[in-house]
């Protein structure tokens, strides 16, 4: 399989890419659950104990009775056996240590709940390995990732929990979760209601299916963030594509690209579709990362990173050659805010805390996100979902074939009425907010927008905005 295909497996809900734009969207996809690391806060994080336990690698069969360990993190500062609660991150795909230093939120009510806080492990990712290094190798070893499987493991754990801490018996136990830790979180407060009394469920496109919302929503949102910013930004890198597509004709366009880009290695004509996904999937970066202040979650931003990027691309309709050189600019802000850049490289991922290997074969069976552009009402090339060559590149790739209505069939899809205490919270300027729950369902499903949000921006540690 190219790797164009590859890489629109790849990576948590963070991003689409078309023949070029919508792989970055499944890219964002995998970084989806990513909540806040704040660089103003680092002590937090330190104040918790590592723990592991002891789970089936399969809950639902009989035959295999193997057992792995699953790592969990546990702080019981401010907790009160009298009056106190549990605070329960149901981890998505990233090194948990990662996620719980990204999840501020819960160090900041902590006390106020007196509440004691854990943060689960998922299993395959950071060190929650059921067969050690061989866990993402093939099929056959994967077959027990699943989102069933998570939410078990954290179901034996609070169980666990419950028996083995004197006064936790009777505290409530809320879920607690970002992104596809969010998605969890709600299904988790779904399946077992007698386990947690409610969830947060933060930036959580739970919606995010087939039938459910439209697959050009989530590039649609990426660009109006663009366009807030000035018609011309959103217009200038819709024009880009155009430019790349002319100059990349000849080999001196290449070269030109190579050095106009600062680019690690020469570019050909077969690297295009890829340099065109990398462009995409930055884009959505910055759209999920749209802070109010600088923050460190995959990259180094300054505050609003979006409207500093689109200080340099106010002028759409000048030459190729000058337009591709104001969208290097915008590129350097997210690849180089440090300024210790060397040069760039299109190849290389920009999340290296998140289990994008793991996350690429959950896209692959259960978590089937549809993702298309038309170049119209989004600043991308026209892609267009196609479950068929989606299909052939998760065989190509994994072996096995997506079920796109498993989850659906599993959870509910939009017939979740019957459930209760779930509260789901999106970013108005958060990509996936369009596969998420914006509107109260009923009394107890309830929806918060959070103007001028980014993703799971209410996760992350209370800074203050500049
Ligand atoms: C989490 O934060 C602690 C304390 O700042 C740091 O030592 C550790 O490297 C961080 N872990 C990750 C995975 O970012
Ligand atoms: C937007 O671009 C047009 C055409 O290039 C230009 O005339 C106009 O001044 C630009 N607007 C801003 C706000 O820069
Ligand atoms: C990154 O920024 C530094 C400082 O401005 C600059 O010297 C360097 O060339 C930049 N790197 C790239 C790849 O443009
Ligand atoms: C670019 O990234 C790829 C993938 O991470 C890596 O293999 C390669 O060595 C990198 N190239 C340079 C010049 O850093
Ligand atoms: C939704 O579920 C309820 C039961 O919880 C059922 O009565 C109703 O027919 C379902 N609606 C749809 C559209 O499936």
């Amino acid at each position: 399989m190219g790797r164009p295909a590859l890489w629109l497996l790849l990576q948590f809900l963070l991003i689409p890419g078309a023949a070029a734009g919508i792989r970055p969207a499944l890219r964002a996809l995998g970084n989806l659950h990513l909540s806040s690391s704040s660089t103003s806060r680092p002590a937090v994080a330190n104040n918790y104990l590592v723990r592991y336990i002891q789970q089936k690698v399969d809950h639902f069969g009989f035959h295999n009775a193997k057992t792995f360990k699953q790592r969990y993190l546990i702080a019981d500062k401010h907790w009160r056996k009298d009056g106190g609660s549990i605070l329960f991150y149901t981890g998505n795909e990233g090194d948990i240590t990662w996620i719980c230093n990204n999840t501020g939120f819960m160090w900041d009510v902590a006390e106020e709940m007196k509440a004691m806080l854990v943060f689960a492990e998922h299993r395959y990712y950071g060190e929650s390995l059921p067969f050690g290094e061989d866990s993402l190798k093939d099929s056959k070893h994967l077959n027990y990732l699943t989102s069933e499987q998570a939410l078990a493991d954290y179901a034996m754990l609070i169980r666990h929990l419950k028996r083995t801490i004197p006064g936790a018996k009777n505290q409530p136990v809320i879920a607690i979760g970002g992104s596809y830790g969010g998605m969890l979180a709600a299904w988790f407060r779904m399946k077992y209601p007698h386990i947690v009394v409610g969830a947060l469920a933060s930036s959580a496109p739970i919606w995010h299916f087939k039938d459910l919302v439209p697959c050009g929503e989530f590039m649609k949102i990426v660009t109006r963030d663009f366009t807030k910013n000035g018609p011309n930004c959103s217009q200038s890198i819709h024009m880009s594509w155009g430019a790349i597509n002319r100059l990349s004709k000849t080999s001196s366009g290449l070269q030109w690209l190579t050095k106009a880009f600062h680019l690690c290695s020469p570019l050909t004509s077969e690297d295009i579709p890829y340099l065109k996904d990398w462009l995409s999937e930055t884009w959505v970066n910055l759209a999920m990362m749209d802070y109010p202040y600088a923050s460190d979650f995959l990259q180094p931003l300054p505050a609003w990173p979006i409207k500093v990027v689109c200080q340099y691309l106010k002028h759409p309709h000048v030459s190729d050659s000058l337009l591709l050189q104001n969208i290097f600019q915008a590129l350097n802000v997210y690849y180089n805010y440090s300024g210790q850049a060397k040069c760039l490289n299109f190849s290389q991922a920009a999340t290296s805390n998140l289990g994008t290997l793991g996350w690429s074969y959950q896209v692959c069976t259960e978590m089937v996100m549809p993702f298309c552009t038309n170049g119209i009402e989004d600043m991308f090339e026209p892609y267009l979902w196609n479950l068929k060559k989606f299909s052939d590149d998760c065989y190509s790739q994994w072996g096995v074939r997506p079920r796109p209505s498993w989850i659906t069939t599993m959870y509910g899809g939009k017939n979740i009425s019957s459930h209760t205490n779930i509260v789901f919270s999106n970013g108005d300027l958060d990509p996936w907010s369009g596969g998420g729950v914006t509107k109260d369902i009923t009394d107890t499903l309830v929806a918060i927008t959070i103007p001028q949000g980014a993703h799971h921006l209410d996760l992350r540690a209370v800074e203050i905005a500049h």
